[in-house]
């Protein structure tokens, strides 16, 4: 049976999303953008939501929603603020997942409820200055010392770095065993030895602080090492594979605020005597526009699906991202383009909407490492 219909409880989660984002989000985003002030009054609310460790079951906070659902809500908030997208699409799928799949129930215990509160939010660090697509060319290491493990080395491009309270550090407790020495800690902010950068001046998402993490003989209890010795790697990229998802629905989400306002511009502008949306000219970049964003919905409703029915979707997962990047970057700028010289200024958005959606093509793995991922793939 092939349904592409959603459920009730996903429709009514779509509508909470939207609405959020269109009263609360979306009015504040130029605000954001311009400042670079972290949004914590949003992330307040979309922990009010239920939205900060959403796909946590309920015995630990969450509401034990499914990736589809996830997506759906991702999509929305991004229609609203790609920064706030990005910020609970990081905490979700690559904080409280990492935990919730392979940490110890003590560590669930200790920190799931306070990330499924919003008390805390959730970071993941795993690039390096010298490893950002080779991601197990890292040099950080941890080791262990009686009951503590001791890490030194810095990390770089962090989402969420020196805001968020919880950070999971890929660091290695093995330097002959390449993807196999890679190991995962949980560091807390204020541990003595753990300190942060000044945030990255960025094209856009400003207001999703990024920064450094600098380890210097940060010495974190043993039993925060998440999973055993040597599967840090393997984990990082499982957990990726969901963080994928929420790139793509970030991406679809940019997309579609790009293309209403195109749509709503070309009806309202006249030129030549008519509404531009007469032309068509406009007419098929708008048709283009929604094309894509539908098939960029089709990809990646059904790797959350896969995901979901616990089968494999690391192709289908790259595919998604990939393709909603790709058109994500190529259909902001066709709205720029739409809006004329009202597009390049910042009244209009769409602007932003297209320095937000560069972003998309390479963080959670580059454009060219989905094209790897989907290759090794075919050819193996
Ligand atoms: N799931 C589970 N395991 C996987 C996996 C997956 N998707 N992909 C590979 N593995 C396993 C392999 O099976 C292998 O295990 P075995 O040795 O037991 O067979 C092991 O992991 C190593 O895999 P590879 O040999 O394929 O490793 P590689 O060194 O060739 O690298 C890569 C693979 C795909 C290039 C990987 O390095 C990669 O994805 N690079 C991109 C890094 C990235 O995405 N960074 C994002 C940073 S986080 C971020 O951006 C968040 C944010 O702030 C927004």
């Amino acid at each position: 049976m092939l349904d592409f219909g959603l459920t009730q409880e996903q429709e009514e989660i779509r509508r909470l999303a939207r609405k959020f984002a269109d009263h609360e989000l979306a009015p504040r985003a130029p605000y954001y953008d311009k400042t670079g002030e972290f949004p914590w009054e949003h992330f307040k609310k979309m922990a009010e939501l239920g939205f900060t460790g959403m796909m946590l079951p309920p015995e630990h906070g969450g509401l034990g929603a499914d990736t589809l659902t996830h997506a759906i809500v991702i999509e929305e908030i991004a229609r609203g603020s790609a920064v706030m997208a990005v910020m609970l699409e990081v905490h979700n799928t690559l904080a409280c997942e990492s935990i919730n799949r392979f940490g110890t129930l003590e560590q669930k215990k200790k920190y799931l409820p306070k990330l499924a509160s919003g008390e805390y939010l959730g970071a993941f660090a795993l690039t390096e200055p010298n490893s950002g697509s080779d991601a197990s060319g890292m040099c950080t290491t941890a080791v262990l010392q009686g009951d503590s493990y001791v890490l030194n080395g810095s990390k770089c491009f962090i989402t969420s770095g020196g805001q968020a309270h919880l950070y999971l550090v890929m660091a290695r407790t093995n330097k002959e065993a390449g993807t196999k020495g890679i190991s995962a800690f949980l560091v807390e902010k204020g541990t003595p030895g753990f300190s942060f950068g000044q945030p990255e001046e960025k094209m856009g998402l400003t207001a999703s602080h990024t920064t450094d993490l600098i380890l210097d003989d940060c010495r974190i209890p043993r039993e925060n090492l998440v999973g055993r010795e040597g599967e840090g790697f393997k984990m990082a990229l499982t957990v990726l594979d969901g963080g994928r998802l929420g790139i793509g629905a970030q991406a679809v989400g940019i997309t579609q605020a790009a293309f209403e306002a195109a749509v709503k511009y070309s009806r309202e502008r006249v030129q030549f005597g008519q509404p531009i949306a007469n032309f068509q000219a406009i007419q098929w970049m708008l048709a283009e526009m929604s094309t894509d964003l539908d098939a960029a919905r089709m990809l990646l409703y059904h790797a959350a699906w896969l995901k979901d029915q616990g089968r494999p979707m690391t192709t289908e997962a790259a595919r998604a991202k990939l393709f909603a990047s790709t058109m994500a970057v190529k259909h902001t700028a066709k709205a720029v383009q739409i809006h004329g010289g009202y597009g390049y200024i910042k009244e209009y958005n769409v602007e932003r909407f297209m320095r937000e959606a560069k972003a998309t093509e390479i963080y959670e793995g580059t454009s060219e490492i989905q094209k790897l991922v989907i290759a090794r793939n075919i050819l193996k």
